[in-house]
């Protein structure tokens, strides 16, 4: 229906509001030209340091997880606020203001998924702390950090529109993070908050 095509493109629109990008330019930075060039909170971690950093993480879960909750205030459920949790990560990814390119969506999949189901988000965060606490690697976290929660979610019954969100959640960090899973397996992935250098 029109109500819901409307109700898809504010959240992809939310989400394409790219926080990283914006927050960075307030230092004169270009984040998409340094350390990983992604403008996710991680890449701004490596360069301006935790403050900022923390800054886009909140902002970009926030706008995920607004528009999540927006949706839910109007009546929204079931398969269309999936659709809307989606459409908000997409929006993150290939965003508009960004000539549809985009981050790797993480925070505001958590975002989405904390409004949608914070039981799911909050195991998922665990599994993702413990993973770079462990390893380093944020990427490590987030690959497995989603999939963890997808797992739970599916573990403990969550209906079929819930899990078919989450499913697509997870495959689009996998998509995203293909350059860094690559790394990975060649050793070659940045550490957690290592310095950044200019993008190869
Ligand atoms: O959420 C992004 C993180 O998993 C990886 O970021 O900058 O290391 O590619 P980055």
């Amino acid at each position: 229906s029109l109500y819901a095509l409307v109700t898809l493109l504010l959240a992809y629109l939310f989400g394409s509001v790219p926080a990283g990008v914006l927050i960075a330019r307030l230092y004169g930075v270009n984040i998409r030209e340094v350390g990983s060039g992604n403008i996710g909170a991680t890449n701004v971690l490596r360069a301006l340091g935790w403050g900022p950093a923390l800054v886009v993480f909140a902002f970009d879960m926030f706008k995920g997880g607004l528009a999540v909750l927006i949706a839910r205030a109007l009546g929204v459920d079931g398969w269309l606020l999936g659709g809307v949790a989606l459409a908000a990560v997409l929006g993150h990814n290939f965003s508009v203001f960004l000539g549809f390119k985009g981050g790797k969506g993480v925070a505001t999949s958590f975002g989405t998924v904390l409004f949608l189901d914070p039981e799911v988000a909050l195991f998922g965060l665990v599994v993702a702390l413990v993973v770079i606490a462990l390893t380093r690697y944020v990427s490590a976290g987030s690959l497995t950090g989603t999939s963890a929660g997808l797992v739970y979610a599916a573990f403990v019954g969550r209906p079929a529109w819930e899990l078919t969100a989450l499913a697509l959640l997870v495959a689009l960090v996998f998509w995203t993070h293909r350059e860094n899973v690559v790394r990975l397996q060649q050793g070659k992935e940045r550490r957690l908050g290592e310095k950044a250098d200019r993008k190869p």
